[in-house]
């Protein structure tokens, strides 16, 4: 029998390989373009998982980066079991916000986040997992760029059984410009900071 402490002491070490991208407070490293995962939800972790070691995510030829994820996913964890602790000890990590908020026009960003994103992603981009959204405080400003993209361009988020991703690519195409794009991000990384 597992008790609850063996549990996570498991899913610290299912984690060990992946530090080398993530980091080791699973912070995210955006020079490796590596996003932060500590205190996501864990059920969208492991549908990321799931997604990615099922080719619905990261199999597309211009998605270089979710392929190199797509492999990961697919080598470093053996099975569903350790899918569901490395994803439930990258939840209990203290949630980490942006260092470096990226600059850009937050009266537009507020108004647009609120008016299109806030509904699914929360008022404070904090998530909401009875949506299946996740958080979106603490991505770095070109992970969010490039997911988006992705959904907007049939990249990410075209499997007929990927609902969320579907959800989420039939939302990247409603926004009018990039520029509003690079407000919104602005936005989402003032969130979770001291005032
Ligand atoms: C070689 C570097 C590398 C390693 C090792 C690696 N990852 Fe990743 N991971 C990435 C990159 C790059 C992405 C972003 C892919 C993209 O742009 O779509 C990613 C994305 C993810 C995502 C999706 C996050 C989201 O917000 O949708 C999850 C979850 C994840 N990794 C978990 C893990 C876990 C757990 C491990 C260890 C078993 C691991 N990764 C090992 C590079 C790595
Ligand atoms: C109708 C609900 C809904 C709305 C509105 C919505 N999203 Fe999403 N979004 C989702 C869901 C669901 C997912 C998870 C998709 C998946 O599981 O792959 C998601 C995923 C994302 C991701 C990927 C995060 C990651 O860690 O990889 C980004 C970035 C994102 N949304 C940004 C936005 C922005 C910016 C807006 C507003 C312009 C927005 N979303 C509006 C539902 C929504």
């Amino acid at each position: 029998m597992y008790g609850a402490s063996s549990f996570a002491a498991d899913g610290e070490k299912l984690f060990a390989p992946c530090v080398a991208c993530h980091g080791s407070k699973g912070e995210g490293n955006a020079t490796l373009n590596a996003p932060a995962l500590a205190g996501q939800d864990a059920v969208y972790i492991e549908r990321q998982l799931r997604n990615f070691r099922t080719r619905r995510r990261g199999t597309d030829k211009a998605d270089v980066l979710g392929t190199q994820m797509q492999a990961a996913a697919t080598t470093m964890l053996t099975d569903d079991a350790a899918v569901t602790q490395v994803a439930s000890y990258v939840a209990k990590l203290p949630k980490t916000v942006n260092a470096k908020p990226a600059p850009g026009d937050l009266h537009n960003g507020n108004n647009k986040y609120q008016g299109i994103c806030g509904a699914c992603h929360g008022v404070t981009a904090e998530g909401n997992p009875a949506l299946k959204a996740p958080r979106l405080v603490g991505l770095d400003a070109h992970y969010i760029k490039r997911q988006f993209a992705h959904f907007r361009d049939g990249v990410r988020g075209t499997d007929p059984k990927d609902t969320p991703g579907r959800q989420m690519a039939m939302m990247s195409k409603t926004l009018a410009t990039d520029r509003d794009l690079d407000d919104i991000i602005a936005f989402i990384h003032r969130q979770g900071r001291p005032k």
